[in-house]
């Protein structure tokens, strides 16, 4: 039983777009925020909940027992999100560490094959599979033309050695969003692991794992989740938990029937059967303050709502943009990423393409922030975007 007193947990009564969603972002009262998908702003109910962490530490008011509620509810929460089980999630820092925990404990062997579109990933869903080289495994590259993941090239390409595939779910540039229904499904005929870095869609389009086929999601909180840099979360389908040996371990990842974290029992010890049986150590504790905030107003809002809310905005962005003859990226699937210019024409930050800076440029002087990315002009959406900030957009790059 816990001795101190719960988080206020906020009250889920919100619509998409409303002012009174809004007014919990201070960043709305001075910024037309576009930028999501690099990077989320604090919500007053999430810095409040960090705020009752560091109260706690400072008044030593709780111990670890107590804190590390904020991890277990945090993980429920994000279960009930993505319509997975409890055991299925594992607490992580980010992507990265989602997507390393599965590639260093899937069963490969040599001359397995591992299919990946370079073209469409960000750097972290691509080292840790170069990484995996060295057991003798092949990493099939399927050619992404302009940024675009082809289902049908990965289905083409699968065989009988094809173990995993690995995809984001909405890619950071130009936006794409995957079919995983129709890849899902592909891979769920051939016992084939399909790994979703997840991390530009989780918080803001729906996800049902009870739905979708997909075998691995590996996301951050510091996106559309809402919540700091370095918490996440991991989530792998129970049939495959078993096959899984992670290469790391400490006494969070072992099956124990007490919580003395200090005491080792014997020395034999058994994985826990569960998707915990990733979780390395100690928890950054903050993060789990802020995802469990996060994850109150994201259920209340209620990702169906938010999926409806960013579509029906990033289409009129889209529309808007193209009527001022922009050349807007066009994605096969509806996304909430918004995108403009030739992709890969500059990088990170920066375009070769003059018209692209400009936009960029007069957009900032607007206080409208937005991102580039791959040599494009991109612009996210959440459920606190409204119509008003399509129309700044609009205005601001339709002056002459
Ligand atoms: C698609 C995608 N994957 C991964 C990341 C980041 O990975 P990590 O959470 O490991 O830093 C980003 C953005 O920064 C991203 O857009």
């Amino acid at each position: 039983m816990s001795t101190i007193a719960p988080v206020q947990a906020h009250a889920p009564h919100l619509a998409c777009g409303s002012e009174a969603l809004r007014a919990l972002f201070p960043a709305l009262a001075r910024t037309t925020y576009l930028s999501i998908c690099d990077k989320t702003i604090l919500a007053d109910p999430v810095r409040g909940s960090v705020e009752t962490f560091l109260d706690r530490l400072a008044q030593a008011s709780a111990n670890r027992v107590d804190h590390e509620e904020m991890v277990t509810a945090s993980r429920r929460k994000f279960a009930r999100l993505v319509g997975a089980g409890e055991d299925e999630i594992a607490v992580m820092r980010n992507v990265s560490d989602g997507i390393n925990s599965i590639a260093t404990a899937f069963p490969l062997a040599e001359g397995d094959n591992v299919l990946l579109a370079l073209g469409a990933e960000h750097p972290n869903n691509i080292y840790p599979w170069l990484h995996q080289q060295r057991r003798g495994i092949e990493l099939r590259n399927i050619p992404a033309s302009e940024g675009h993941i082809d289902v049908g090239a990965l289905v083409s390409a699968m065989d009988a050695r094809t173990r995993l595939v690995s995809v984001a779910s909405v890619s950071f540039a130009p936006g794409e969003r995957t079919d995983l229904m129709a890849l899902g499904t592909e891979c769920r005929k051939r016992g084939i692991f399909l790994l979703v870095d997840g991390v530009q869609s989780a918080g803001i389009l729906h996800h049902d794992f009870g739905q979708e086929p997909i075998d691995g999601f590996a996301s951050s909180t510091s996106k559309g989740l809402l919540g700091l840099y370095g918490y996440g979360f991991l989530y792998v389908r129970r049939a495959w938990l078993d096959r899984l040996m992670p290469v790391h371990m400490s006494r969070t990842g072992v099956s124990a029937d007490n919580d003395d974290a200090s005491a080792m029992g014997d020395l034999r010890y058994t994985p826990r059967p569960d998707a915990q049986r990733f979780e390395l150590g100690s928890y950054n504790l903050a993060g789990a303050y802020a995802a469990d905030a996060a994850l109150d107003l994201i259920l209340g809002l209620g990702t169906k709502a938010i999926e409806a809310h960013v579509l029906a905005l990033a289409e009129e962005l889209r529309e808007g943009l193209q009527r001022l003859g922009l050349p807007v990226f066009i994605p096969r699937l509806p996304a909430h990423l918004v995108t403009v210019g030739t992709v890969d024409a500059g990088g990170h930050g920066y375009s070769t393409d003059p018209v692209i800076t400009r936009y960029h440029g007069r957009l900032a002087d607007a206080g409208i922030v937005s991102t580039i990315r791959r040599g494009q002009l991109r612009m996210g959406l959440h459920a606190y975007s409204n119509r008003a900030d399509i129309e700044a957009v609009l205005q601001c790059v339709g002056r002459s």
